[in-house]
């Protein structure tokens, strides 16, 4: 955001010498970019972090709780919740909103969510105009299950979407919901890879408006990248009984939180042993689980022959510069593609959709 005092040219000398005489308190400050830090207190106890805030919501409030979430972050591998208690917030500017999206992005990809306790009049009207309301759980204090709440105040499953842990940029994700939504033949959703929910919700969303079902597959152990060693793996995933990585509850409870159980149905298998037992074709596949040559092969033989004539096979993760990433997901779109039964629809990022025509 561009701050009065930063950058140059006439705009910047003219405020600094003439403030607006009507604007005073807070929004002045702001304008002066002297705000004052809010005061905030935090506590730690188990998977839930607490931090309440009080005074003005600003930019000045970035330092102390991004400070607060990074600490928890590095320090408790359990953390899964941070309550942000704004009761005492008199004032938020759009430095503020950024600093609670901030909050929100750095919790994502470790699946921790950030939810408003009792946000007053200041924090509600300014996240409604600006269309983030729904972006952000929230409760009323001293509710002890936020889930609960959250489809009531969420009340749009493209919303859950984007605030659920994952790893799927909203514009993939988006695109994901519109291929989904438009594709034009009778039969369910069918996803490989569910993880925490995250691509899941955005498929719901689509089903729910064209009445039908998404199925989701995963043996929920994770795939390679997620094993103790990889790049993603996440120490608090693993359970300690079994001393394998399980990540069904977590899925269970973003769906559940998103009001998404009706139309979201978990099969906890390996896909290649549920696909010899699958009859009724597809509306939609989306493959986006192991991500090796062998798996994606493995997936691409399974499932893009159960898609029903007209229907769409969306590929997750295709990069066709090996810099950018593995090469596996992107050899299926290049075999399915030369196949000659597709056509290519516009994908998005690194997300291609192809369309069966024969
Ligand atoms: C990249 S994650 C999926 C992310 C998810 N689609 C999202 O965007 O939220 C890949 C998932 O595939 C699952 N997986 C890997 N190999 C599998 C297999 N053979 N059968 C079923 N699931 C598998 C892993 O357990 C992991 O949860």
């Amino acid at each position: 955001m561009r701050r009065l005092g930063q950058g140059s040219g006439m705009e910047e000398s003219t405020y600094a010498q003439a403030p607006d005489p009507e604007v005073t308190g807070p929004e002045a400050a702001a304008r002066r970019g002297d705000e004052a830090e809010p005061e905030v207190r935090t506590s730690l106890d188990g998977e839930v972090g607490t931090v309440t805030v009080s005074g003005d919501l600003t930019e000045a409030a970035r330092r102390p709780l991004v400070r607060a979430m990074t600490d928890w972050l590095l320090a408790s591998h359990s953390l899964r919740e941070v309550r942000l208690d704004l009761h005492g917030v008199a004032f938020m500017d759009s430095a503020g909103m950024a600093v609670l999206v901030q909050l929100q992005r750095l919790g994502a990809p470790r699946g921790v969510e950030v939810i408003l306790v009792h946000p007053p009049a200041a924090v509600v009207r300014p996240l409604q105009l600006s269309g983030l309301w729904r972006r952000f759980p929230i409760v009323e204090r001293g509710e002890d299950l936020p889930a609960v709440l959250v489809p009531q105040v969420v009340g749009d499953l493209l919303a859950a979407a984007e605030a659920a842990p994952g790893f799927m940029p909203s514009e993939e994700g988006r695109a994901l919901y519109e291929a989904a939504r438009s594709v034009s033949v009778q039969g369910p959703l069918l996803e490989v890879g569910s993880w925490m929910g995250k691509s899941a919700l955005y498929l719901a969303a689509a089903a729910r408006e064209t009445g039908r079902h998404v199925v989701t597959v995963d043996h929920h152990r994770g795939s390679e990248e997620h094993q103790p060693g990889w790049e993603h793996h996440d120490a608090s995933l693993v359970d300690p009984l079994v001393g394998r990585i399980d990540t069904l509850p977590r899925f269970r409870r973003t769906i559940a939180a998103a009001g998404a159980e009706d139309v979201v149905i978990a099969v906890i298998a390996r896909s290649e042993v549920l696909a010899p037992l699958w009859s009724t074709p597809l509306a939609l596949v989306f493959l986006d689980g192991s991500h090796t040559e062998e798996s994606a092969r493995r997936d691409q033989d399974a499932w893009v022959a159960k898609l029903a004539l007209g229907g769409t096979l969306a590929i997750h993760d295709v990069f066709p510069d090996p810099a950018d990433g593995g090469q596996a997901p992107f050899g299926v779109y290049t075999r399915v593609l030369a196949s000659g039964e597709f056509e290519e629809l516009p994908g998005t990022g690194s997300l291609r959709l192809l369309r069966r025509v024969r």
